[in-house]
């Protein structure tokens, strides 16, 4: 189709000029419309390339910079206290404001049905496709040669995702880094784009955001007996003075009486970051067992129940943990997006420009 190629050729030509003028949301915005027009490998790759340039470029941190950020919420009434005691919204009903009234008020959002079930099980099928592109990088080309399920860009720093496995086994459990698929990332980022996210966490934060690199992940866990996952803040590990909202969007039935784990919070408002290492602590970053207990008189534990499709939005104060119980025999899929305001998007993740 000489037509499609020319296109792609002029888009591509197009985010060249762009990209030698510093301007990366064009640059970008031409360079996915040449991968939309005739999809390729190494577009895909060259996107992560660019976006992780651009995440670390001066030009993109003070343009972040030059907005005040207000991430102040009039009013927002309607905000459905489920059974949960998190809030819940319809996609709808998703705004900056009442985002804000939730985390601020409760630590948590939730969002039911923010996916169509058939686009999570899409999505739990491709989480599937990365893992096999990672675990066999030398067949997969030639299964799919226009798409770059795993690839790791020269721009990543880091281990590689460790996939976990019993011996002569199929893999159990994976973390892998979407920017580690940049086929992945442009699916996602494609999606985010139709929920409007970019938008909306704009005016949350006040500027625009960031994704990054190691707080993107795609998830998928095997149920373990006696697990014991910490109580923990992510904030302790990316620092206490960002802003952040964590979309974790469930691919799975899970949590509460699902088969498969899902996520226990506090449901606290307060935005503080916890003592850890101290209490009956496993971990020196993790909160002990006996102060979430005394937390708890003050404010309930919630373990909701998610099906696939669901979102629960979060930040870096909220205290949560993996909920494992012994009764659960079902996998988990599920894929986590921290986004940053741009200012302050921790350099160590490896801030992505969106
Ligand atoms: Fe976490």
């Amino acid at each position: 189709m000489p037509e499609v190629e020319a296109a792609s050729d002029t888009s591509l030509a197009q985010a060249l000029a762009f990209r030698a003028q510093g301007d990366w949301a064009r640059a970008l915005a031409c360079l996915t419309r040449a991968n939309a027009q005739r999809p390729s490998a190494s577009l895909q790759q060259q996107l992560v390339d660019w976006r992780i340039e651009a995440g670390r470029s001066p030009s993109a941190a003070a343009a972040g910079e030059a907005h005040s950020a207000p991430e102040r919420a009039s009013h927002a009434p309607g905000v459905d206290k489920g059974a949960s005691a998190i809030p819940e919204v319809p996609p709808g009903e998703l705004t900056a404001a009442r985002l804000h009234e939730a985390i601020h008020g409760s630590g948590a959002l939730i969002v039911r049905g923010l996916l169509d079930a058939s686009v999570a099980e899409e999505l739990r099928q491709q989480i599937e496709r990365v893992a096999g592109a990672r675990e066999d990088p030398e067949n997969f080309p030639s299964v799919e040669p226009e798409a770059a399920w795993y690839t790791r860009s020269s721009e990543v720093r880091g281990a590689p995702a460790q996939l976990f496995r019993r011996p002569g086994q199929a893999v159990e459990s994976s973390s892998i880094w979407v920017a580690d698929s940049p086929r992945m990332a442009c699916e996602l980022l494609a999606l985010y784009e139709r929920l409007g996210l970019p938008s909306l966490l704009e005016n949350y934060f006040g500027e625009p955001a960031r994704l990054s690199v190691k707080k993107w992940v795609l998830r998928k866990m095997a149920p373990k007996k006696n697990g014991n996952a910490g109580w923990h803040q992510d904030g302790r590990f990316l620092g206490e003075h960002i802003r952040s909202v964590n979309l974790w969007l469930a691919l799975s039935d899970c949590g509460g009486g699902a088969p498969a784990p899902g996520m226990d919070l506090l449901v606290d408002g307060r935005r503080e970051i916890h003592p850890t290492g101290t209490d009956g602590a496993w971990f020196d970053w993790t909160v002990g067992p006996e102060r979430v207990a005394r937390l708890a008189t003050e404010a309930p534990i919630s373990q909701p129940r998610f099906a696939p499709g669901d979102a629960l939005l979060f930040d870096h104060f909220s205290l949560h943990r993996t909920a494992l119980e012994d009764h659960h025999n079902a996998l988990r899929y599920a894929i986590e997006a921290w986004f940053f305001a741009a200012s302050t998007a921790p350099a160590r993740q490896q801030p992505l420009y969106i």
